[in-house]
């Protein structure tokens, strides 16, 4: 009981202003759109591609605050499949993103326990971006910690029709009946088979849409949106939007 008062007075002291309560109502899975380094990069006349940089340390510090607080899973959106429109400089940029994060973090975040997977289509996928998420996700398959999903070359529509187009070959095949079709089906056809659907969704930048993020899984979560640009937000205002979720009664369509 002691131990208990003590851990959530020295966590509450940490993080004096968001109003969250550590030892409260934790989301399971936190997905997040990190958006607006553009802009970010864009108000101080830098190039695009410094505000991707700027963004990179924003995932660390919020990867670290999660697994402060004992959330089991982070899904962070880091590229879509409309992304491919960018200029060529900027994707190219974007793509080697991951072998930089990793090269500097894995270790870390090996002794952290956290689990890194990629949820998203391989194909078209550069080489080396994929090489170094696969050996990310080989090199911590075993860890129990904090599950952090990269959402890369992920689109929500793309992934319900690789779902269809799954399914629809097993029918052929005569391996599923059709009319056993259902929720759990499609589920497990998703790229999220073993993940469960976020609690809590966090979009940056002030852009009030879902850009084609989690379609199907976020039927039932609860969405925060903020002004804060991806590169400017910290570890007090992810608190700040947990403490938000902490204070939603969910209902699922119940009373
Ligand atoms: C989010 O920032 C990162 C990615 C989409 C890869 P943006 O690059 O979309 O930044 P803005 O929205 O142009 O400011
Ligand atoms: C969504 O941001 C994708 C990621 C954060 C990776 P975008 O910047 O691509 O979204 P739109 O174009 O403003 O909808
Ligand atoms: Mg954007």
């Amino acid at each position: 009981m002691l131990e208990h008062l003590a851990r959530k007075w020295t966590r509450k002291e940490k993080q004096p202003d968001s109003g969250m309560d550590a030892s409260g109502k934790i989301p399971v899975h936190v997905a997040v759109i990190m958006d607006g380094n553009g802009r970010w990069a864009n108000l101080r006349s830098l190039p695009r591609v410094a505000g991707h940089r700027a963004g990179m340390k924003t995932v660390k510090e919020v990867v670290k605050a999660a697994d402060e607080i004992g959330i089991r899973y982070m899904t962070m959106y880091a590229f879509s499949t409309e992304n491919w429109k960018r200029p060529r400089d900027e994707v190219d940029f974007l793509m080697r993103l991951p072998q930089e994060f990793l090269s500097t973090e894995l270790d870390e975040l090996i002794d952290r326990g956290v689990r890194i997977r990629m949820l998203g289509s391989r194909d078209k996928l550069p080489a080396h971006t994929l090489e170094a998420l696969l050996i990310a996700e080989e090199r911590t398959r075993e860890n129990t910690g904090l599950q952090l999903n990269f959402a890369l070359n992920y689109g929500g529509r793309d992934e319900i029709v690789k779902a269809f187009m799954e399914m629809a070959a097993q029918v052929q095949a005569g391996l599923l009946d059709p009319s056993k079709l259902d929720e759990k089906e499609i589920s497990r056809h998703l790229y999220t088979s073993e993940i469960p659907d976020p609690d809590l969704l966090i979009r940056t930048s002030g852009e009030i849409r879902l850009s084609n993020f989690m379609l199907w899984q976020l039927a039932y979560t609860e969405l925060w949106f903020t002004d804060v640009l991806w590169p400017d937000f910290t570890r007090e205002h992810f608190y700040q939007a947990i403490a938000e979720y902490q204070g939603r009664a969910r209902r699922y369509g119940a009373v």
